[in-house]
């Protein structure tokens, strides 16, 4: 069975992508150095599929101690998770985010190139289609204006994996424009377990939905939409994993450059993921309405066509279930992966 690295595997999409890997019959490496994850989480994977997993803690712009892993390990394929995603730091810090974000992905292209591995997936965003293009997103479109350092690290990330595919004729890559994952694993074992305030919607409604905040902001209710709150694509963190594996079946039988959306195609407003988690959870959380945040759109979805097309994958998880997994790893993981078992 082949072997497949996650670098930055240790994370939140790359250890429920583990899960399903292993599940599947692949072997797993984790490379990764923690920054914004625990090898607890990589703990709780094993746990969870009865499978080991062999992990390097490694700085992956490092290029001389990843080549270790290369070393050490006859890998079939990469899947390229380790970057930092926080849009507002990345504002305030942009030069760490070029930097972390585009070495890891040239040590990993230079490291692939010495050691033979020809197929690599990329964690890209449907950030990069940025300011111009209507909804749903194609693939085909150009990528677009992004309004911050994070987003362009994807739309350069990008950039770079095409330009290495067409000086390497053998190379294979899928670049997976994930778009909002949330949820959590079904055994509230692994789950999304953000350091300090949460950025994002799904775990800031649930640290308040366990105490930890008082109150859910929502960011403007006066955009053109159904409710005046912004739309959004949520994909449970699952399926995405399970759109990972089918990436991986691809990539090794394929060369060239294929993109994926990864969604659903359906949006939902910030309102209805409120509405949803109350009413399915059976707990109130605290809202009240705010002031628009920079850089939101009022609509971002997929066209998932392509991925039921080519890769034979389409999301089979439902907004309840997102909200109902989000608060089983929460309730059970009050602190996240602090919590003592
Ligand atoms: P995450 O922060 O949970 O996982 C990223 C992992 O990479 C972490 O374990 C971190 O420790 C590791 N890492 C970062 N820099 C590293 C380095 N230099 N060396 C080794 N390891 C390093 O994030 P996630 O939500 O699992 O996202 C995974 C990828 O998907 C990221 O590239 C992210 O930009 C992309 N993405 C995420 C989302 C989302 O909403 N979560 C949306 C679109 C794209
Ligand atoms: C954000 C990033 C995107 C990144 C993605 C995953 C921006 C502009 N975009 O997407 O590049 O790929 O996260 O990391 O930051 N909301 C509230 N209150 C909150 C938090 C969020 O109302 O406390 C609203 C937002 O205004 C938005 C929606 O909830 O309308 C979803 O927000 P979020 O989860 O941060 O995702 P995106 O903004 O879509």
């Amino acid at each position: 069975m082949s072997t497949i690295l996650l670098a930055g595997g240790a994370g939140y999409i790359g250890s429920h992508t583990s899960v399903e890997l292993l599940s599947s019959g692949y072997d797993v490496i984790i490379a990764d150095n923690y920054s914004n994850s625990c090898p607890e989480a990589v703990r709780r994977v094993e746990k969870i599929t009865g499978r080991s997993v062999k992990t390097y803690e490694v700085d992956i712009q490092d290029k001389t101690a990843l080549e270790a892993v290369f070393r050490e390990n006859k890998l079939d394929a990469v899947i390229h998770f380790a970057g930092l995603k926080a849009v507002g730091e990345s504002v305030e810090k942009p030069l760490l985010y070029y930097r972390n974000n585009i070495d890891t992905t040239l040590s990993l292209l230079e490291c692939m190139n010495e050691y033979g591995v020809k197929n690599i997936i990329f964690s890209s965003s449907a950030t990069v289609y940025g300011e111009e293009n209507p909804v749903p997103y194609t693939e085909e479109m150009k990528r677009g204006t992004c309004t911050n350092p994070y987003g362009w690290t994807k739309v350069m990330m990008e950039q770079i994996l095409e330009d290495a595919s067409k000086a390497d004729k053998e190379l294979s890559v899928v670049l997976l424009r994930y778009f909002n994952p949330i949820g959590a694993h079904s055994s509230g074992m692994i789950g999304e377990d953000p350091q300090g305030i949460p950025n994002n919607l799904m775990p800031y409604v649930a640290q308040v939905a366990v105490g930890r905040r008082e109150k859910l902001t929502i960011f403007g209710n006066d955009y053109d939409t159904p409710d005046g709150t912004c739309r959004r694509d949520y994909i449970h963190v699952t399926d995405l994993a399970k759109g990972h594996v089918k990436a991986v079946d691809y990539v090794l039988k394929n060369s060239g450059v294929e993109i994926f959306n990864l969604g659903t195609g359906t949006p939902y407003s910030v309102t209805e993921i409120v509405d949803t988690f109350e009413k399915v959870n059976g707990i109130k959380i605290p809202h009240v309405y705010g002031a628009r945040r920079a850089g939101d759109l009022p609509e971002s979805y997929a066209n998932a066509d392509k991925a039921l097309r080519v890769l034979g994958w389409k999301t089979e998880k439902t907004l309840a279930d997102m909200c109902r997994d989000t608060w089983n790893w929460q309730k059970n993981n009050p602190n996240g992966y602090n919590t003592a078992e």
